[in-house]
């Protein structure tokens, strides 16, 4: 029998600590520590040892003791890149797959995690490996009929033991490995239950090994819930290549890939998706989906031209101001920060003598994104405006720029690639921060470019 040792592990950040605190001593987390129990000392190294060589032997290596190299003499080969056939997925990726690199997808339960690695495994021109511990294979094999199966080199396993996991990839040899999630894996060598702190540690730093060792890609699938209570995908990050996050309103089509971290590409890339009956939907002209249909012109829409990551996409913004019942008016925004909010009303009040003091307010982005890029600031001031005012705005007009506590219109990153949005979608007019203007030709765009330096001189504008 081998010796247990009882040990409390912060979910934020993994310290250890050998007795229960209120609060994490490392990274001041209250109420974060939860009870492991794992084996101890040499037993675990022991076992831990024998099961890592039987995958390693499998594949005809042994270890060998690191020695320094020289930066001109390192073999640049080890970073192939395979794209898929996913041009979304490649985007975020950086170009496609790395050989031996480890990436994993967080979201929330139910936004499209397996929906999109299943999507992977069917389509990807090798053979794959998708493992899971969540359904069984025939589950899986009714999704991917919805999906639209086809021919090609597909494997599924339902299997929790890391161990045998392990043995069977490196004896099937995939092109890539895809783990359906890590929370369900576990490791006999600890005795915490699958999705502790410990398990998921050991686990990823497992499948991480593998992935170097054998060169063989794995994409691991970690769920995160709507207050992080379990051990999430935040202590994940670390020992993974690539952290791409799964995001998107369930009562709206639309889901959104975001890299959070990639060793190699870029963090700026986005890729756009549409949930649809047989499965996602590479979505590559957002604005159309995103800008929503109407007949008439109505008060209280505008139109912002926004970059999300690097990509420019138009999304409207709806303002409705209405007379407070009660004594205290209510202020609301749905994918917009309140607080921010609350600052453009009291610019609007302060620079303007705009009065919404007696007015409830209500801002919606539509389309159920979440946006903090600041210069949508313009199109949420001229919703407000056109709302209070009830002078329904022109459909072919847009905005972008930020605003200032003065009320002065800052100038905004990527302004050419706004315009550019904007024109390819045959919009008439676009206002912009005056500062903005420097190295632009108004000559070169079809589109007329409004340069402003105020909120008065918007509001005057406009209205
Ligand atoms: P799923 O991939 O199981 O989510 P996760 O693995 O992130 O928990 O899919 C979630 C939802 O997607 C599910 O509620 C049903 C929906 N869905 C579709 O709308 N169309 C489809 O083709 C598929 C496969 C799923
Ligand atoms: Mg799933």
């Amino acid at each position: 029998m081998a010796k247990t040792q009882k040990t409390f592990v912060c979910t934020e950040c993994g310290n250890v600590s050998l007795k229960w605190e209120g609060r994490c001593s490392a990274c001041g987390e209250w109420n974060s520590l939860q009870e492991e129990v794992t084996v101890k000392g040499s037993a675990k190294q022991e076992a831990k040892k024998a099961t890592q060589g039987a995958w390693t032997q499998k594949r005809g290596r042994k270890q060998e003791h690191a020695r320094p190299t020289h930066i001109t003499k390192v073999q640049g080969d080890g970073t192939v890149r395979t794209p898929t056939d996913d041009e979304e997925l490649n985007r975020v990726l950086g170009g496609g797959i790395v050989s031996g690199s480890i990436v994993l997808i967080g979201g929330e339960p139910g936004v499209g995690k397996s929906t999109l690695m299943l999507q992977l495994a069917l389509s990807f021109s090798g053979k794959v490996l998708y493992v899971s511990g969540e359904e069984s294979e025939q589950q899986i094999k009714m999704r991917a009929e919805r999906l639209g199966l086809r021919d090609n080199d597909c494997f599924l396993m339902a299997e929790t033991n890391l161990t045998n996991l392990l043995m069977q990839a490196a004896t099937l040899g995939p092109d890539v490995l895809v783990v359906d999630s890590i929370q369900t894996l576990s490791s006999q060598y600890v005795e915490s239950p699958p999705g502790s702190v410990s398990q998921v540690r050991e686990c990823a730093s497992e499948l991480q090994r593998f992935a170097k060792e054998t060169n063989i890609p794995v994409f691991v699938i970690g769920h995160i819930n709507k207050d992080g209570a379990i051990a999430g995908p935040k202590l994940l990050e670390h020992i993974v290549d690539v952290v791409l996050q799964f995001e998107g309103d369930r009562n709206y089509t639309h889901r959104i890939l975001r890299t959070i971290k990639n060793r190699f590409g870029s963090t700026a890339e986005l890729g756009i998706y549409e949930m649809q009956g047989r499965g996602l939907r590479e979505v590559s002209n957002p604005s159309e989906l995103l800008l929503t249909q109407k007949e008439e012109d109505l008060s209280g829409s505008a139109i912002t031209a926004t970059v999300e990551g690097i990509r420019p996409m138009l999304i409207e913004i709806q303002a409705l101001v209405s007379t407070s019942v009660f004594s205290s008016p209510q202020r609301s925004a749905t994918g917009f920060d309140l607080r921010r909010l609350s600052m453009l009303l009291a610019v609007l009040e302060k620079r303007c003598g705009f009065q919404f003091g007696n007015n409830d307010v209500f801002l919606n982005v539509a389309g159920g994104l979440k946006v903090s890029d600041p210069a949508i600031d313009m199109a949420v001031v001229a919703a407000l405006l056109s709302s209070l005012e009830d002078v329904a705005m022109p459909s072919n007009v847009c905005f972008a720029g930020e605003i200032g506590l003065s009320g002065e219109i800052r100038s905004v990153q990527r302004i050419e690639q706004r315009i550019q949005e904007a024109n390819r979608l045959g919009f008439e007019k676009i206002y912009v921060s005056k500062f903005n203007m420097k190295g632009i030709d108004p000559a070169n765009y079809d589109i007329e470019i409004v340069p402003l330096s105020k909120v008065e001189q918007l509001f005057e504008d406009l209205f």
